[in-house]
């Protein structure tokens, strides 16, 4: 018999909007049979939705979950708290799809990898920005091999806001966005990298940047540095170097690939294009023009990339529902799986350690091996402070004191 996903979605503010993507699918391959939403207005933005229960309390929508065959969970909820839902979705026999982060701390990410090999659960993360047409797009021109041995690959990630955007973004004194360090939400910077090379950081070292203009707002958010920029190196033996969430006065994102036979790139001045760039001495045979802006070839990514147009995040938001009907509907492991999405969690971890250390240069576990994951087993130091305050062991911002390893 055919398998249909019962996906249960957990978090209503980022979660609605996969709402209409995933109801846009045949029920009989996915449906959503549950919402968990602890704000009764969040719950009010998807009471159209169709044979769905809502529930505000998370143990109740689990229970539920388990009587009515609920075999998946989206985990959009608080971006520092996903590792702990994800194993107990996953002890529960779900799989489950995460937004970004994997985890807060190195502790959760070998927690995490433990519960997926211990439960053998389906987990992969929802890092969506890989898959934006233009970034589909370079992945393409990357595969096919003319840009020669990559040597360098760049991502900068930009969210910069009102202050009004930021009050809203930041609805209470101790959510995550006040509290989070510039590295941490790397994977929209770092994840297209790692996708368009099929490459893993190995080691990473880090700057941060201090902004005079959030430090206007640092009563209400205390991560006042405006940029943090990590650099590694991956073990296809390129270097990558990348930015968590900035708020600088720059383009929204970009992305840059260099090889030593050509380039290619994509931000707000190559428009709906990616430029690809040769030297006269490196062109690949049919190719007469050094420098050329090309539009997106759907056709490489099949019918379904037509339908990626309209999605939300440059089409990325479709692709990672078809990634979760790929998988855990028919066994197909996305790129993004659990040893991805932990390895950028701890880039962005450690990338904070070094940025509060002078850029000292910080070896990556591999979480696959056991060596490495027992190492970090017991480091739970985490910048973000409980609902009351409490147990931050990380400053937020550089400005308020180095930390010494
Ligand atoms: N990939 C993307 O493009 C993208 C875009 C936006 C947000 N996100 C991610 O989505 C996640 C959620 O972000 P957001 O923008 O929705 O803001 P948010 O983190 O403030 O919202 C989380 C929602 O989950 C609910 N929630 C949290 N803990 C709960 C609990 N224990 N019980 C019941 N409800 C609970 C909250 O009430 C809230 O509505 C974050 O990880 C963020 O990084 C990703």
């Amino acid at each position: 018999m055919a398998y249909t996903i019962k996906l249960g979605m957990f978090g209503a503010w980022r979660g609605s909007n996969y709402i209409d993507l995933i109801a846009a699918e045949d029920e009989d391959v996915i449906k959503i049979v549950a919402v968990c939403d602890k704000q009764a207005k969040k719950l009010d933005d998807v009471k159209g939705l169709k044979d769905a229960k809502l529930f505000s309390d998370f143990d109740e929508f689990l229970n539920y979950g388990k009587s009515v065959g609920m075999n998946a969970v989206f985990l959009a909820n608080y971006f520092h708290q996903h590792a702990p839902y994800a194993i107990k979705c996953m002890e529960a026999g779900m799989d489950v799809v995460s937004e970004c982060t994997s985890a807060s701390t190195l502790k959760e990410c070998v927690e995490l990898v433990r519960c997926v090999e211990r439960t053998g659960r389906k987990y992969m993360i929802a890092e969506n920005y890989p898959f934006m047409t233009l970034n589909l797009e370079m992945k393409r021109i990357a595969d096919g091999g003319t840009l020669g041995t990559f040597l360098y690959a760049e991502g900068e990630y930009n969210h910069s806001g009102t202050l009004e955007t930021m009050h809203y973004l930041t609805p209470f004194k101790y959510h995550w966005r006040a509290w989070m360090p510039r590295t941490y939400y790397v994977t929209h910077a770092m994840g297209p990298l790692m996708y368009m090379t099929n490459s893993m950081p190995k080691y990473v070292s880090a700057r941060a940047a201090h902004s005079d203009r959030l430090e206007k707002v640092r009563d209400f958010r205390p991560n006042d540095d405006g940029m943090a920029r990590m650099f590694c190196e991956m073990d296809n033996g390129m270097t990558a170097s990348f930015t968590g969430c900035t708020a600088m006065a720059s383009d929204y994102s970009r992305y840059r690939l260099v090889g030593d036979l050509g380039s290619v790139e994509q931000s707000g001045y190559t428009g709906d294009k990616v430029r690809l760039f040769y030297e006269d001495y490196t062109l690949p045979e049919g190719v007469t023009e050094e420098v050329q802006y090309i539009e997106p070839d759907l056709s490489y990514w099949g019918e379904k990339a037509e339908k990626a147009l309209s999605a939300g995040h440059g089409g990325g938001d479709y692709w990672i529902v078809q990634n979760m009907i790929d998988y855990f509907a028919n066994g197909v492991t996305p790129f993004f799986d659990v040893y991805k999405g932990v390895a950028m969690s701890a880039t962005a971890i450690l990338g904070w350690r070094s940025c509060l250390n002078h850029g000292e240069n910080f070896k990556i576990p591999d979480f696959t091996k056991e060596e490495d994951r027992a190492a970090v087993e017991h480091d739970d130091l985490t910048p973000f402070p409980d609902e009351n305050g409490e147990g931050a062991t990380l400053p937020p911002s550089t400005m308020y004191g180095k930390y010494d390893n």
